[in-house]
C-alpha cells in the first residue's frame, strides 16, 4: 500500500500564477515541509512541468511534500491558503500602476474561482499593484476582510533589512524593521521602528546614511526591474509571500507588516495598506495601531492617497465594464 503523504499533514497552499514568483513561492512552501502545494496556470504544461521539476528535487532537498501543477481551478479545493501571484510584472520605466489593467482582469477571474473552490482559505495577494489587487481580491471572494491579505511589508521591510545589514556588515537577520504604507515608491521606511539585535538604528548609523537607505528601499523593487528588464524581482516577494503562507498553515501568529483592508485603524477606511498585523491561522488577526511622529503620520497619509487613486482608478474599470 503506497503512503499518503498528505494524510499526516493534510494541510494544502495553492498557488495561482506559475511566473517566476508563483513558482519560485511554490518551491519555497514546498521545502519547509509545512503544506502541499497546488500551482495553478493558465500556460498548458508549464505549472505540471515546474511541479514534476521540484518534486524531483526531494531526494535531493529531503522535502517531503507533494506539488502538483495544473490548469484547473478545480484542483484549488481545500486549500488552506491561496496565495496569488498572477499578472504581467514591471518593465523599466513602468509603475506599478500601470500593471492595473491587465492584472486586474485576472485577479477579478481568480477571485471567483477561489470563492468557488476553496471558500475557507486565507487569500494572500501578490500580484500588483498590490494593494488593489489585494482589493480586487476582498471584492471578488467576498470573503471576510482578515482573510485576504496582501504580501508587501515584509518584502519592504525584508529590503530595509539587508541594505542595513549589509552597510553595518552584519548578520541581516539581526537587523528588524518596519516598513509601512502602500507598496509603491511613497511606502513608509520607519528607523524609529527599526532596530539591529534590539539596538535603535539611529544609535548605529547617521541621519544621512538612514536616509540614503530608506530611498534605497523605496526603489529596491524598481532597481531589479533596471537590471533584469524583462521583469520584476522574484526570489525575495516569493520568500516573503511563503513566510505569510506559513505563518497561517502553521498558526505561527507573525507580527509583520502586511497589506491589511482597514476600517478606520490608523484613520483610514476601506483601502488596504501596509500595517503591522499579526497573522495567524484566520489571516489577520490583528491590526497594531502604533504610535507615529507627526512626519511618519503624514507620510503614510501621502501613501494612502496613492492607494485611494487607484481604488479609483479601480473603481472607474469596474463601472466602464
Ligand atoms: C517588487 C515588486 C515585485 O517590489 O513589486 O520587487
Amino acid at each position: 500500500m503506497g503512503i499518503d503523504r498528505r494524510e499526516n499533514m493534510a494541510k494544502k497552499v495553492a498557488v495561482i500564477g506559475a511566473g517566476n514568483v508563483g513558482a519560485t513561492c511554490a518551491y519555497f512552501v514546498a521545502k519547509s515541509n509545512i503544506a502541499d502545494v497546488t500551482l495553478v496556470d493558465v500556460v498548458e504544461g508549464m505549472p505540471q512541468a515546474k511541479a514534476d521539476d521540484f518534486s524531483h528535487t526531494a531526494p535531493s532537498t529531503g522535502f517531503a511534500r507533494t506539488v502538483a501543477g495544473t490548469n484547473d481551478y478545480a484542483e484549488i479545493a481545500g486549500a488552506d491558503v491561496v496565495v496569488h501571484t498572477a499578472g504581467i510584472p514591471r518593465k523599466p520605466g513602468m509603475d506599478r500602476m500601470d500593471l492595473l489593467k491587465t492584472n486586474v482582469g485576472i485577479a477579478q477571474t481568480a477571485g471567483k474561482n477561489i470563492a468557488h473552490y476553496a471558500p475557507n482559505a486565507v487569500v494572500i495577494a501578490v500580484a500588483n499593484p498590490l494593494d488593489i489587487i489585494s482589493m480586487v481580491l476582498l471584492r471578488e471572494t467576498q470573503f471576510p476582510s482578515r482573510r485576504v491579505v496582501g504580501m508587501a511589508g515584509i518584502l519592504d521591510s525584508t529590503r530595509f533589512q539587508y541594505f542595513i545589514a549589509e552597510k553595518l556588515g552584519v548578520l541581516p537577520a539581526d537587523v528588524q524593521a518596519m516598513v509601512l504604507g502602500g507598496h509603491g515608491d511613497s511606502m513608509v521606511p520607519l528607523p524609529s521602528y527599526t532596530s539591529v539585535a534590539g539596538v535603535p538604528v539611529k544609535e548605529l548609523l547617521d541621519k544621512a546614511t538612514i536616509e540614503q537607505l530608506i530611498e534605497r528601499t523605496r526603489k529596491g523593487g524598481g532597481e531589479i526591474v533596471s537590471y533584469l528588464k524583462t521583469g520584476s524581482a522574484f526570489y525575495a516577494p516569493a520568500a516573503s509571500a511563503a513566510r505569510m503562507a506559513e505563518a497561517v498553515v502553521t498558526g505561527r501568529k507573525r507580527y509583520c507588516p502586511a497589506s491589511a483592508y482597514l476600517d478606520g485603524e490608523f484613520g483610514y477606511q476601506g483601502i488596504y495598506l501596509g500595517v503591522p498585523i499579526v497573522l495567524g491561522s484566520g489571516g489577520v488577526e490583528r491590526i497594531i495601531e502604533l504610535p507615529l511622529s507627526q512626519q511618519e503620520k503624514a507620510d503614510l497619509d501621502t501613501s494612502a492617497e496613492h492607494v485611494r487613486d487607484g481604488v479609483k482608478t479601480l473603481d472607474s474599470i469596474d463601472t466602464s465594464g
